[in-house]
């Protein structure tokens, strides 16, 4: 089975062919730059850069795989979440392409397919159910992944995203944008204990998170109380960027493992899938391994990020359970429906 996946949903146009569920025979992202001059994502220079790049960046992904668009079974698109205009460009290119070629379509939602891309690196190993973390520049969220095709949502976020907390301290030490790996790399020698950031907490919601008031607390500790989030921000010595970027980064993600370690208790999961952009940090990593007595698995460092791999990946699964329970007609309506 060769399946064609497609990802627009934010600010990364991604093509990629995957063999039989796992196999990545190609996976070409190209990111788009120009966000960084305005310090985060501009939608409509989103959607605009994705109908630019799609047509050339399928051509080049096609060539790499050494397959022409008469051999593929299927297309996967990502339909949802994502910036609207952006998913539009991506889910009306898939369409075209499946007119024409009568193939089935396939609509995959974005934050599964960023778990999937933690089982596209360990195909045999997991057990299910799995406890799903997804943490990326849109999304925190917590999942029961009892299998691919059953995935259902238990906790989340209820303002920022962790990417998104880290973007924008990122941004008060004048790093570009995405500026995640930055504060990582920074924490590496900074002292964590300097800061006495935390983590909120929900009130009766025992399984979501909250972050807005971490990134409030670190914005009045580089700016001074009741300042804003807009520039100029203060040129700052080294030494307070580190320990600012130490102590910021341990209250985030000891916020989150106290989380995960509650819903643990109280349950019967197998194994822990990771997923999204902030999974490649390795101090999460670590603190994730060390933390409990779980198999943890992670994607690959370049399957993090939006990626179209994982999109064809899952796209592979949900049509073959589909076709398991009724004829599948190229261009069904049964795939229609889910886009
Ligand atoms: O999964 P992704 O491409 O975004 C969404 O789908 O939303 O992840 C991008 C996010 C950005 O916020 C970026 O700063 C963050 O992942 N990120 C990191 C690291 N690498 C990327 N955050 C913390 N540590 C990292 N090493
Ligand atoms: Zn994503």
């Amino acid at each position: 089975m060769l399946v064609l996946g497609l990802e627009s949903s934010c600010d990364e146009t991604s093509c990629a062919v995957v063999e039989n569920y796992v196999h990545i025979l190609s996976n070409k992202i190209a990111s788009q730059e120009i966000h960084s001059y305005y310090g985060g994502v501009v939608p409509e220079l989103a959607s605009r850069c994705h109908l630019e790049t799609f047509p050339k960046l399928l051509k080049s992904t096609l060539k790499e795989a050494d397959i022409s668009l008469n051999d593929l079974t299927a297309i996967s698109v990502t339909s949802s979440p994502g910036l609207i205009g952006s998913l539009s460009v991506g889910v009306n290119f898939a369409k075209g392409l499946c007119t024409g070629l009568k193939l089935p379509l396939i609509g995959v939602n974005h934050v599964n397919a960023h778990l999937y891309a933690a089982f596209m690196n360990n195909p045999y190993a997991i057990q299910f159910p799995s406890l799903g973390i997804v943490v990326s520049g849109a999304h925190t969220s917590i999942f029961s992944v009892n299998s691919f095709s059953n995935i259902k949502l238990i906790g989340k976020t209820r303002d920022d995203a962790i990417g998104e907390v880290f973007d924008k301290v990122a941004r008060l030490l004048n790093f570009p944008y995405p500026g995640g790996k930055y504060i990582e790399e920074l924490a590496k020698t900074g002292n964590s204990e300097e800061y006495n950031f935390k983590g909120g907490i929900i009130k009766n919601s025992p399984y979501d998170l909250s972050f807005s008031g971490l990134k409030t607390a670190v914005l009045y500790a580089i700016k001074g109380k009741n300042s804003s989030m807009h520039p100029p921000f203060p040129e700052l010595t080294e030494e307070k960027k580190r320990n600012l970027s130490a102590s910021f980064q341990k209250a985030v993600f000891f916020s989150l493992v106290r989380k995960i370690s509650y819903i643990l208790k109280a349950s019967s999961y197998k194994s822990i899938l990771v997923g999204g952009g902030v999974a490649s940090n390795k101090y999460f990593q670590n603190l994730l391994k060390t933390n409990f007595e779980y198999p943890v698995f992670f994607p690959k460092p370049q399957l993090c990020t939006d990626n179209a791999a994982m999109i064809a990946g899952l796209g592979s699964i949900l049509f073959n359970s589909y076709n398991k329970k009724e004829k599948v007609e190229p261009c069904s309506c049964a795939f229609w429906e889910n886009v």
